[in-house]
C-alpha cells in the first residue's frame, strides 16, 4: 500500500502534483452573462426551478433535510452548518424570521456584494426556500450602505419576483406564503456582526447584544426566533434544492463541502472573486494557477498572507501548500473566516500594514466595551508612532500588553474581554507581525525607516498613505 493510499480521501486530491481543481461554478455560474441580474436570465438559465420542484414534490423537512445532508458551512465567518443552524429553531414558536446578511465589510472582501449585484434572484430564491424550510413567513435582506449598485438590483429582482408570485402570498399557487423587506445599512462594519445587524433592524443603534441569551435562533429579532445566514450560504441553497445535498457533498472535501468563493486581493496579477472546490483547493494553486491569480506581482515571493479577512492570524510560504479546508486552517492557528484572502509580497512594509489593518478595527468599534474602544485606538495610535519615526524602545511591549487586555492569552481562537470578537479582531494582526518579523518593527524604532529592501508608503497627515 502506498502513502497515497493511506491518506483520507480529500487528502489525496490536494496531494496529486500539479493538480489545479476547477470543478464546476455554482453560484457564479451566470457571472459572464450580460443579462445574469434580470428575470429573464436568472429563468432562461434554469432559475426558479428550485422553488417549483420544492413546493410542488417537497416538503419543508426535506428541503431541510437537503441541506443538513450537503452539511454546506455558513460562509459569513464562522463557518457553522447551516443545516444544523435552522434546526436550533424552537418547535411551535411564531413569529420567526430569516435575515440575510448582506452587511460584508471585512477589508478584502466582495463576493457577497457580486452576488448581489450578479444574480439577485438566486438570493431571492435561496431566500424563499430558507423560508419555507424553517416555515418563516417574512425575511429582512440586510445590504450594506454603501453597495448602491447591489441594492439597485436586489430591489428591481424582488419586484420581478412579486409581480411573478415568487415571493408574496400564495407563492406559485401553494398555501405557503412569504414576504422579503430590503433593508439599507448605513455603513457601519460591526452591524456584520449578527446580533448587531438585529439591533439595527430593529431601529436601534447597530450595536451588538450581550450573549448569551440573545442566540439569534432562540431569540433574535424582536426577540423572536431568526435564522441569519450569509448572502453566499443561502445563495447555495437552490443548487442544493435541484441537485440534492448528496451531490453538493460530494464536491469538495468532507470537512468542507461544496463549492466555495474566495475574494484574493493584493500583490498577485489576478486579483478577484473565484469560486474554486472548497478544502481541495490549496492556497498556493489559488495565487499562482493561471486560471485564478495567475502568481505574485513582478515574479516576486510571498511574504505573507492573510487566509480569511483582516481578523485573521497571518499565514506564510511554509502554509501555501495548505487546502483551503477549515479544520486544517483552524488546526494551524488561523481561519478562512469569510473567504476574504490578503496577499503581501516580499517588499510589503508590514508595520504598515498591521497598521492599516488596526486602524480600520479602530475607526469600527463600536465603543460599547472599554478593552475594545479604548485598546484599539491605543494600538492604532503606538503603531502610527512607530511609523512616524518617533518608536520608544517600550513600544512592542506596549502593544502586547494592550492586546493581552483585549485577548487574554493572545490565542486564536481568541479569549476575549469585549463583548463581540471585533476587539481581538484587531490582535491578529499585532500578534502576527511582531512574532514573524519582529526585526522590522525594531528597525523601524531604531532608525525610523523600514528595513533595506521594503517598499515605503509615506503616510499622510490624514491617515492615508501616499504610493509613490
Ligand atoms: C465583527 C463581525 C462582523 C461580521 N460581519 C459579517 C458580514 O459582513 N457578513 C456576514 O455574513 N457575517 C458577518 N459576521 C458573522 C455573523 O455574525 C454571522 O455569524 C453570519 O452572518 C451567519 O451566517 P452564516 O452562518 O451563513 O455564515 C460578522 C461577525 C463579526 C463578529
Ligand atoms: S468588542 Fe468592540 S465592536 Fe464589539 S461590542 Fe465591544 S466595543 Fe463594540
Amino acid at each position: 500500500m502506498s502513502d497515497q493510499d493511506e491518506q483520507p480521501e480529500h487528502e489525496q486530491h490536494f496531494r496529486v502534483e500539479g493538480m489545479v481543481p476547477t470543478g464546476d461554478a455554482i453560484i457564479t455560474a451566470r457571472f459572464d452573462r450580460d443579462d445574469s441580474h434580470t428575470y429573464d436570465g436568472y429563468v432562461s438559465s434554469g432559475g426558479y426551478t428550485a422553488l417549483r420542484k420544492a413546493l410542488t414534490e417537497m416538503s419543508a423537512a426535506t428541503v431541510h433535510n437537503e441541506i443538513k445532508l450537503s452539511e454546506i458551512q455558513g460562509r459569513g465567518g464562522a463557518g457553522f452548518p447551516a443545516g444544523i443552524k435552522w434546526g436550533f429553531l424552537p418547535e411551535g414558536v411564531y413569529p420567526r424570521y430569516v435575515v440575510v446578511n448582506g452587511d460584508e465589510s471585512e477589508p478584502g472582501t466582495y463576493k457577497d456584494r457580486m452576488l448581489m449585484e450578479r444574480d439577485p434572484h438566486q438570493l431571492i430564491e435561496g431566500t424563499v426556500l430558507t423560508c419555507y424550510a424553517v416555515d418563516a413567513a417574512q425575511a429582512f435582506l440586510y445590504v450594506r450602505g454603501e453597495m448602491a449598485l447591489a441594492q439597485e438590483r436586489l430591489a428591481q429582482a424582488l419586484n420581478e419576483a412579486y409581480e411573478r408570485n415568487l415571493v408574496g402570498r400564495n407563492v406559485l399557487g401553494s398555501d405557503f406564503s412569504v414576504d422579503i423587506t430590503l433593508t439599507w445599512g448605513a455603513g457601519a462594519y460591526i452591524v456584520g456582526e449578527e446580533t448587531a445587524l438585529i439591533e439595527s433592524l430593529e431601529g436601534e443603534r447597530g450595536m451588538p447584544r450581550l450573549k448569551p441569551p440573545f442566540f439569534p435562533a432562540v431569540k433574535g429579532l424582536y426577540l423572536q426566533p431568526t435564522i441569519v445566514n450569509n448572502v453566499e450560504t443561502l445563495a447555495n441553497v437552490p443548487y442544493i434544492v435541484n441537485e440534492g445535498g448528496q451531490t453538493f457533498h460530494d464536491i469538495g472535501a468532507p470537512t468542507s463541502t461544496g463549492m466555495r468563493m474566495f475574494a484574493v486581493s493584493g500583490h498577485v496579477n489576478r486579483p478577484g472573486v473565484f469560486e474554486v472546490p472548497n478544502g481541495v483547493t490549496t492556497f498556493r494553486m489559488l495565487f499562482e494557477a493561471p486560471e485564478y491569480c495567475g502568481g505574485v506581482r513582478d515574479g516576486r515571493a510571498i511574504k505573507a498572507f492573510i487566509p480569511g479577512g483582516a481578523s485573521a492570524p497571518w499565514f506564510y510560504e511554509e502554509h501555501l501548500d495548505f487546502p483551503l479546508d477549515k479544520p486544517t486552517v483552524d488546526k494551524a492557528g488561523s481561519m478562512l473566516g469569510s473567504g476574504a484572502i490578503v496577499v503581501m509580497d516580499e517588499r510589503t512594509d508590514v508595520v504598515a500594514a498591521c497598521w492599516r489593518i488596526v486602524r480600520f478595527f479602530a475607526r469600527e468599534s463600536c465603543g460599547k466595551c472599554t478593552p475594545c474602544r479604548e485598546g484599539t485606538t491605543w494600538l492604532e495610535r503606538v503603531l502610527k508612532r512607530i511609523l512616524d519615526g518617533a518608536g520608544r524602545a517600550e513600544d512592542l511591549d506596549t502593544l502586547l500588553s494592550v492586546s493581552e487586555n483585549i485577548s487574554p492569552g493572545l490565542t486564536f481562537p481568541p479569549r476575549q474581554t469585549t463583548i463581540c470578537p471585533l476587539g481581538p479582531s484587531a490582535v491578529a494582526p499585532i500578534t502576527s507581525a511582531i512574532e514573524r518579523f519582529r526585526d522590522e518593527f525594531e528597525h523601524y524604532i531604531d532608525h525610523g525607516v523600514p528595513k533595506d529592501g521594503i517598499d515605503r508608503h509615506p503616510i499622510t497627515a490624514t491617515g492615508v498613505p501616499v504610493h509613490a
